[in-house]
């Protein structure tokens, strides 16, 4: 049913109403608890949501609209691995990746964990003969570069885990290719040597055109310089589907299997890790998985006002629907963490950018916000000024992992403070009168001083969550992962949409392939053709 029309959306509409006049450091004066009441933690995160724009009674309606929209229903069969993915008559099932040996998951009535463990033991033998030396090239070298060829869920979640944990990398350096745009694996390339280079072409599909085109180039690459023999020895492939693994020319013997039970945007938990077992060890990928496995756990049993992706899903809804914010921006202050927004941004945008329901109807309401960001600080130096005096408001999560991770603490203590006073600064904002008397203490006076008082007050009343990581080790990154994952799924079953699907990359699949076939050029539109002419002369 359409959020819209459950009772909790109408009293949260009251809600907005009510405090659309309360300012956030008013609701910090009036309750000096605030900091601990609206505060919650699991798993090692620490979640700070006194800087949203709401009080006991709007998050009480939240939790009433969870209650009305079934969440812990959705919930019970998502982890019951029932075909919650309607439209390809699949479940949803990565929890299952990360549970430890013992725990059972069943998906569409199938037994599945025993072929998890099954496949994961072959990736820790694997890669354990990697590391030490056992397995090498086709000229005897030891591997030294492993390359994963594959783009969106086959990229982002290994390339992030990889960039986050980088300082603990202790087997071969791990590289990744995703672009069809050439120059990626160009530049790759260029730094490698072939008899030192392991490739893994990851693809669920196996039918993915970057991910072949690199894999073929790559293949190229390595035959030229080694031969055709050093195929079997160089290459592996992470995938669902042998026959195609088979017809690229991978033996199935070295494809390491995942199943359509795992979103390509959720599958990092499964082979498609197989690059971040070879850097960092089983070890540390067993500590990703327990770390996403407690998260499972505190989603699945803790009550709804303490349960950290329901709370920041709510949230969410709360920003986007009623305080009418314009976007989610998620900023890490972690260098480590840059490619945490792109994986983000696949997570969140892939899965619950939709327009119909459940039922294939229209939503009547938006779903996913624009979500973006990267890291602080540099963040305060390009895009910050608009988040503290532009008019539209944006949500923002501040994710902060404590502990450094360099041996400069000073520096540690200014990237602190730094992402507290922004968060700060956003919530309190700066008032004309302190603005007037900040000015007047520095002499200005008269029409010069009403004159610059305008640019510099800050409205503040913008919110934001924070979100504290003890140090950013592979269980806190578990952790943190499986949040957003849940939080995404927390906001499919308020808007009723199914977020394991995404039809909306077929079409523009499916024309790329058209343009690139002369026959059928012909039959695209005139802005396309006179495009792809002007394009061709322009390449002569
Ligand atoms: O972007 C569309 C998509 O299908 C993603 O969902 C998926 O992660 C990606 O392409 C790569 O797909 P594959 O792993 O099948 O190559």
């Amino acid at each position: 049913m359409s959020p819209t029309s459950t009772p909790a959306w109408q009293d949260l509409r009251r809600h907005a109403a009510r405090l659309a006049e309360v300012h956030l450091s008013a609701l910090f004066a009036r309750d000096p608890a605030r900091a601990q009441r609206f505060a919650a933690e699991a798993c090692g995160l620490y979640l700070d949501y006194s800087k949203q724009r709401i009080d006991a009674g709007a998050l009480g309606t939240l939790l009433h609209l969870a209650e009305q929209q079934d969440l812990a229903g959705w919930r019970r069969r998502l982890f019951a691995g029932e075909p919650v993915n309607h439209t390809e008559q699949r479940a949803a099932l990565h929890m299952a990746l990360r549970a430890p040996r013992g725990v059972s998951f069943v998906a569409n009535g199938c037994e599945v964990s025993a072929a998890v463990h099954a496949v994961r033991d072959r990736m820790y033998a694997f890669a354990a003969a990697v590391r030490s030396g056992e397995r090498r090239g086709a000229r005897g070298a030891r591997f030294e570069a492993v390359v994963n060829i594959g783009i969106g869920g086959s990229d982002f979640g290994p390339r992030m885990v990889c960039a986050a944990l980088a300082p603990q990398i202790d087997g071969p350096r791990p590289w990744f290719v995703a672009n069809v745009d050439g120059a990626e694996l160009h530049d790759t390339l260029a730094r490698l040597r072939p008899e030192t280079t392991l490739f893994i072409v990851t693809s669920k599909t196996f039918s993915t055109q970057e991910t072949l085109a690199n894999a073929q180039r790559a293949r190229e690459w390595l035959v030229a310089a080694l031969g055709e023999a050093a195929v079997s020895k160089h290459f592996v492939a992470v995938s669902t589907h042998a026959a195609r693994v088979a017809a690229f020319g991978i033996d199935p013997a070295h494809m390491f299997e995942f199943w359509d039970w795992v979103g390509g945007r959720y599958s990092v938990w499964s082979a498609v890790g197989l690059s971040i077992v070879l850097a960092l060890g089983p070890e540390r990928f067993d500590a990703l998985l327990a770390g996403a496995h407690a998260l499972d756990r505190h989603f699945v049993e803790a009550p709804a006002e303490r349960n950290l992706p329901v709370l920041m899903g709510l949230l969410g809804i709360w920003n986007t629907h009623f305080l009418g914010c314009a976007s989610q921006v998620v900023v890490p202050y972690a260098q480590r963490l840059e490619l945490f927004c792109g994986w983000l941004q696949q997570l969140e945008l892939e899965s619950n950018g939709k327009g119909v329901n459940r039922a294939g109807l229209p939503v009547d309401h938006a779903t996913t916000p624009v979500l973006w960001g990267s890291v602080g600080t540099n963040a305060q130096h390009a895009y910050f000024q608009m988040l503290h005096q532009g008019p539209a408001v944006h949500a923002v999560d501040f994710i902060l992992p404590v502990e450094a991770g360099h041996p400069y603490p000073e520096m540690q203590r200014m990237l602190v403070a730094n992402c507290l006073a922004q968060s700060a600064a956003l919530m309190r904002g700066k008032t004309a009168t302190e603005v007037r008397a900040e000015l007047a203490a520095q002499g200005l006076a008269g029409e010069a001083l009403d004159a610059a008082v305008p640019h510099r007050v800050f409205p503040g009343n913008r919110p934001s969550n924070t979100l504290l990581l003890p140090r950013l080790d592979a269980y806190h990154l578990g952790a943190l992962l499986a949040l957003y994952e849940h939080r995404t799924f927390v906001q499919s079953v308020i808007w009723d949409i199914n977020p394991f699907d995404q039809w909306g990359v077929e079409l523009g699949k499916q024309l790329a392939q058209q343009i690139l076939d002369p026959a059928r050029i012909e039959m695209m539109d005139a802005s396309t053709k006179t495009l792809y002419q002007r394009i061709g002369a322009m390449n002569h």
